[in-house]
């Protein structure tokens, strides 16, 4: 009953085998080993952009404060929503990759930044003169920090008041294939086809050991990210692990898979727990994640029965659980959890 992130699982089968294959013999450096070129070429397949800049670090950390580094100058602001990951659980890694871009925080409720309050935030930011950070791109995570999952024409509605002001679009797709199966789309649909720039395409809370994609649509930011990855200490030399954990979690659908099935975890999971007294979700459950509020004393019982998972305060005064599901979550931890609760 590990369900304190997705991260408390280990890694899947098809990328230790992956990886198991990549351990033979010799391959060379930094980037220039056969695999990452294979993996190059099926990412590129995967998001329908043949040109596209694909490199891979190992933290979503890194990604994320990296692409957003490659979008914009020191002296903008990056629109981002109160709660994102960059905000909250970054250490700063963007403002400090950036060379100090500012984070500009914009509300909306259950992690979803509103048009029209991103509109506002944009709105009120620049108008300074030199005095104020400038206008500089903005940052979309799905699924959201609130388990929630933006729709791609959701996606699409925001960086059309981003472009609108000239402003890139990042994507934080640390569980990228979460939101995928969760809407459906493509992946095409969901970066690129949306107006997304560039995505922070996660691997591995779905099932790698450490590993995420930057994929970038712009050729022309190649070079810049490749010197913005080897100054920031992110390019890894034995890359050819990196690549094999990418590759063994793209292979056959796995990652789609091992998804769909997080996913499905949470549905039985929020089902369950939907018929129990005094139960609330925060948010809606949408994908692997979810934030339920129960009675007094639950907690305990769930932690003495062996329940793993984090407590938030509430603004209700009780505290709430952050539950989330995996790839190997079974329905049998699931049902334990049910019925201890
Ligand atoms: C939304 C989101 N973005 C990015 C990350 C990646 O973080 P890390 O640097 O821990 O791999 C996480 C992990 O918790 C996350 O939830």
């Amino acid at each position: 009953m590990f369900l304190a992130s997705d991260n408390t699982s280990g890694a899947c089968p098809e990328v230790m085998a992956a990886v198991q294959r990549a351990n033979d013999g010799y391959a060379r450096g930094y980037g220039a080993d056969e695999i990452m070129a294979r993996v190059t070429r099926h990412l590129r397949d995967l998001f329908e952009a043949p040109e596209a800049v694909v490199h891979l670090v190992a933290t979503g950390t890194a990604a994320n404060s990296l692409a957003l580094a490659t979008l914009s100058q020191p002296w903008q602001g990056i629109f981002c929503h109160r709660h994102a990951h960059i905000a909250e659980d970054e250490c700063g890694a963007p403002e400090f990759f950036s060379n100090g871009a500012k984070l500009v925080l914009v509300e909306g409720a259950h992690g979803k930044m509103t048009p029209d309050a991103l509109e506002a935030t944009i709105a009120s930011t620049g108008v300074g003169g030199v005095h104020g950070v400038q206008r500089g791109p903005v940052s979309i995570t799905n699924v959201t920090e609130a388990g929630t999952v933006y729709q791609t024409d959701e996606i699409a509605a925001l960086t059309a008041r981003a472009r609108y002001h000239g402003l890139p679009c990042h994507l934080d797709g640390a569980r990228f294939a979460n939101a995928l199966v969760a809407t459906g789309a493509s992946a095409a649909e969901m970066t690129w086809k949306a107006g997304i720039d560039a995505v922070s395409f996660g691997g591995t809370k779905n099932g790698c050991l450490a590993v995420e994609a930057v994929v970038i649509f712009d050729p022309a930011k190649d070079w810049e990210f490749q010197l913005r990855r080897k100054r920031g200490g992110h390019l890894v030399s034995k890359n050819r692990f990196l690549a094999a954990q990418m590759e063994g979690y793209l292979e056959d659908g796995a990652w789609l898979r091992h998804a769909a099935h997080a996913n499905a975890m949470a549905a039985r999971l929020a089902t369950g727990l939907a018929g129990k007294a005094g139960v609330e979700q925060r948010h809606p459950v949408q994908a692997n994640m979810m934030f339920p509020e129960w009675p007094e004393g639950t907690h305990e019982r769930l932690e003495a029965a062996g329940a793993v998972y984090y407590r938030f305060p509430a603004a209700t005064g009780r505290e709430a659980a952050r539950l989330v599901t995996s790839w190997s979550t079974g329905p049998e931890d699931i049902d334990r959890f049910l019925a201890a609760f």
